[in-house]
């Protein structure tokens, strides 16, 4: 196996820690980012281990000099994994276009603006590899997650159409879809502000995101995307979208075969009523 460089962001937790750690464990060259403050003389940039440096997804400045200490320590990235993001819940009537914003600004506009730093490296080395952390939610609208099944789908959207375009210069476009991943990702949901007793969706919101934060505690290990991502990173010809776990497989292959109003409808016996 090639020893490659991969950049993951989020690599302070959950699945990007535990990807970052078990790619590295097979000899790979991770660097992993956070928001938090890493100083220069703690980042290793060795093999064996993930390196951290800091960079929020959010900020272009941010994200410009990450690269730049990475591009010092590191003569290329082969793969970049975009997984830094989080969920925000609440009913639709009772989100703000801000707090859509914000959370937009990190699920999507960062991917983008990660790829789009990261892109003109890549071109230039003509290869690369590009792996984006979607989620079951980009296919299946969670009430009272609907907006951050919005970005998961739009991300799915996104992807397609960058894997297209940059299709001649030899760069894949992956999406990895987990489901319920025993992860941060539940205590760090955003709950938007209106998510209050005097919702009309009080009751139904809290019921929902209740089964759902179950699920997620009862979810898998992250080490189930860990060796998926391994298996992309491999791959000669990555996939365009993979839906980690039997169960989850089993549920798009439903939602992809039952007529929409059925399967709408199982959606809101399960989270909706
Ligand atoms: N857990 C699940 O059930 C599940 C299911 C489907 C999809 N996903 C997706 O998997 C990805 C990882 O989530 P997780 O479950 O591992 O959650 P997590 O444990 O909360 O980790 C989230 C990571 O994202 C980083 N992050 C958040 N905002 C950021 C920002 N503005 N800039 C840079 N980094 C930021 C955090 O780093 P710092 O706080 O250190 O900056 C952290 O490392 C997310 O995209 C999530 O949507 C999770």
């Amino acid at each position: 196996m090639k020893s490659k460089t991969i950049l993951i962001t989020g690599g302070s937790s959950g699945i990007g820690k535990k990807t970052g750690q078990y790619l590295a464990s097979l000899g790979h060259r991770v660097i992993g980012t956070t928001r938090k403050v890493v100083l220069e003389s703690e980042q290793l940039f060795c093999e064996g281990a993930m390196s951290l440096v800091t960079m929020d997804v959010s900020s272009d400045l941010s994200i410009k000099q990450a690269l730049k200490l990475i591009y010092a320590h590191c003569e290329n990235i082969d793969v970049l994994i975009n997984n830094a993001g989080y969920g925000i819940a609440g009913a639709l009537e009772d989100t703000t276009v801000k707090e859509t914003i914000d959370m937009f600004v990190v699920n999507l506009f960062g991917v983008m603006e990660v790829s789009n730093q990261v892109l003109p490296h890549f071109r230039k080395q003509g290869y690369g590899q590009i792996i984006n952390i979607g989620s079951v939610a980009g296919y299946v609208s969670l009430p009272f997650q609907g907006l951050y099944s919005s970005s998961k789908a739009a991300l799915l959207s996104y992807s397609k159409t960058l894997r297209n375009e940059l299709r001649p210069h030899h760069v894949s476009v992956t999406v990895i879809e987990p489901g319920d991943i025993k992860t941060n990702f539940t205590a760090n949901r955003v709950y938007t502000t209106n998510t209050t007793e005097k919702s009309p969706y009080f009751i139904r919101a809290k019921r929902s995101i209740g089964v759902m934060e179950k699920d997620e505690i009862n979810g898998s290990n992250p080490i189930v995307i860990a060796k998926e991502i391994n298996k992309q990173v491999n791959k000669k010809h990555p996939s365009i979208a993979v839906t980690v776990g039997f169960k989850y497989k089993v549920f798009k292959l439903l939602f992809t075969l039952l007529p929409t109003r059925l399967s709408e409808y199982a959606v809101f016996l399960i989270y909706g009523k």
